[in-house]
């Protein structure tokens, strides 16, 4: 595939590795925190080893998604500024969910939809990682008054709700565009692909102007 000349590399080894390492820390966190979240998640808490243990490795499993999505973030923070391009991509949104993007202004690596995506999950993150320090028992905790303390899980409660809704459209979204999960598994898209759906990153690309 590698040497496939209809085919362009869209990540490499090392961004796909580290995106399903997000993916399976965050699948891992969103089953350990609803556990915590209402009892009747609570059996949940054997996939883990018991409620001690869930509790134990709930934030070292944070710890590792923190560090693996600022890896992403400053990977792709350049690709994903918003352009005026990206706000007429947006307000045309309706056109693509309709299944006609023939007019739709023209997408770098990433479209709008992707890119406002990116940081939600940016600023949902941020929260998560602050709030999660405040509220670590073991470690933190204790340097914080009550009040901040009762505030920050709030706080996570709510951020987290939000990523988990974030998070699935993201994985709807993925399957929805065909092809799209086969470039997070291999690295490569076939050359019609990118240039149906990221025309300017396409000819930026094949070495025309962007
Ligand atoms: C759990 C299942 C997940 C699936 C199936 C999935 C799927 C995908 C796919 C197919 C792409 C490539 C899109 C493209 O090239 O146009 C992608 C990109 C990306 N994913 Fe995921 N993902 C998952 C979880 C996550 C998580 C948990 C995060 C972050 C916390 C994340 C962050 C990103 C980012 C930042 C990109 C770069 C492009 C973009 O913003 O769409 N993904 N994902």
């Amino acid at each position: 595939m590698k040497n496939d000349p209809k085919k362009i590399l869209r990540y490499t080894p090392f961004e796909r590795a580290n995106h399903w390492l997000s993916a399976i820390t965050f699948i891992l966190l969103a089953i350990s925190g609803l556990a915590f979240f209402h009892p009747a998640f609570y059996p949940l808490t054997q996939l883990f080893g018991g409620g001690v243990w869930t509790r134990i490795l709930h934030p070292f499993i944070g710890a590792a998604m923190a560090i693996s999505f600022g890896v992403m973030f400053f990977s792709y923070r350049k690709l994903n500024v918003i352009t005026p391009t990206d706000k007429e991509w947006l307000k045309h949104v309706r056109e693509v969910v309709d299944g006609d993007d023939r007019n739709m202004p023209e997408a770098e690596k990433f479209n709008g939809g992707q890119k406002l995506m990116f940081w939600l999950l940016v600023g949902c993150m941020a929260l998560l990682i602050l709030s999660g320090i405040v509220i670590w028992r073991a470690y933190f905790a204790f340097l914080f008054p009550a009040a901040v303390i009762r505030l920050a899980s709030v706080v996570h409660a709510v951020a987290a709700t939000i990523m988990i809704a974030l998070i699935i459209f993201h994985i709807y979204a993925a399957i929805w565009t065909k092809e799209s999960i086969d470039a997070m598994l291999y690295g490569w898209v076939r050359r019609p692909w990118a240039k149906q759906h990221h025309p300017a990153w396409f000819r930026q690309m094949m070495g025309g102007d962007k």
